[in-house]
């Protein structure tokens, strides 16, 4: 096969995970119009298999990843700073997410130690310093539970704070949806980490796994 075919494959490969749906909607979502968390697509495909029916989620940086998360956890508490994309998400929003505006820093940073509430899964994915959350988020997570850092190749000392506290750290990097660059997609796993798979499955079994091979 020549290069030029084999890219035309990883194209097809990145069409069918909704890559161009994404770019021409400008918004993080699959093939369907679903939302998706806006992450590198290793990082997706890792929590698609995840079963987080019971858990409590707590974000910062409210998206498409808050529909997603909604669909997928138990509840989801997402703090947004912009007043515009907080009417956009919370409109959209079912009865099990909850949508805080805290447009000054300082309430925004601390919005997760509003109460005594732990969260299962914290994301640090908001538009302000990643720094900041992640410390905030040390004081909240269950135990058990886990931390993502997305863009964790930017913003190295977010990461740093993360991985000081004992946590696991593994990085996912990739496409993600809308962008033409790579990126990378941190988890931060407590050492008592124990998440059941969804299905039967896990890793989720590929499209291309699914045509060349069959399980013993
Ligand atoms: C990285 S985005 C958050 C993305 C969100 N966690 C997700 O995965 O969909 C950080 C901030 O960018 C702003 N923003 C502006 N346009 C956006 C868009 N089209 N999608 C997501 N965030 C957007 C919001 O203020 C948001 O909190």
């Amino acid at each position: 096969m020549k290069a030029f075919d084999a890219l035309k494959i990883l194209v097809d490969v990145l069409i069918a995970k909704g890559y161009g749906n994404s770019v021409n909607n400008q918004l993080s979502v699959d093939g369907n119009g679903d939302p998706l968390p806006w992450f590198s697509y290793p990082a997706i495909d890792y929590l698609r298999g995840l079963d987080l029916t019971t858990k409590h989620l707590f974000e910062y940086g409210a998206g498409c990843s808050t529909l997603f998360w909604a669909s997928m956890c138990k509840d989801v508490v997402s703090v947004e700073n912009d007043r515009a994309w907080h009417a956009k998400v919370s409109s959209a929003a079912p009865p099990n997410a909850k949508v805080l505006l805290r447009e000054d820093e300082a309430s925004y940073f601390d919005a997760i130690l509003e109460d005594s509430a732990r969260y299962d899964v914290i994301v640090v994915d908001g538009g302000l310093n990643r720094r900041k959350m992640a410390e905030r988020s040390l004081h909240r997570l269950a135990p058990g539970g886990f931390i993502i850092l997305d863009n964790s190749d930017c913003h190295v000392r977010a990461a740093a704070v993360l991985r000081q506290a004992d946590l696991i750290q593994v990085d996912m990097n990739g496409f993600s949806p809308i962008n033409t660059h790579e990126t990378t997609t941190s988890f931060f796993f407590a050492r008592d980490f124990n998440f059941k798979p969804k299905g039967e499955w896990q890793p989720l079994k590929t499209p291309w796994c699914m045509k060349h091979y069959v399980d013993e």
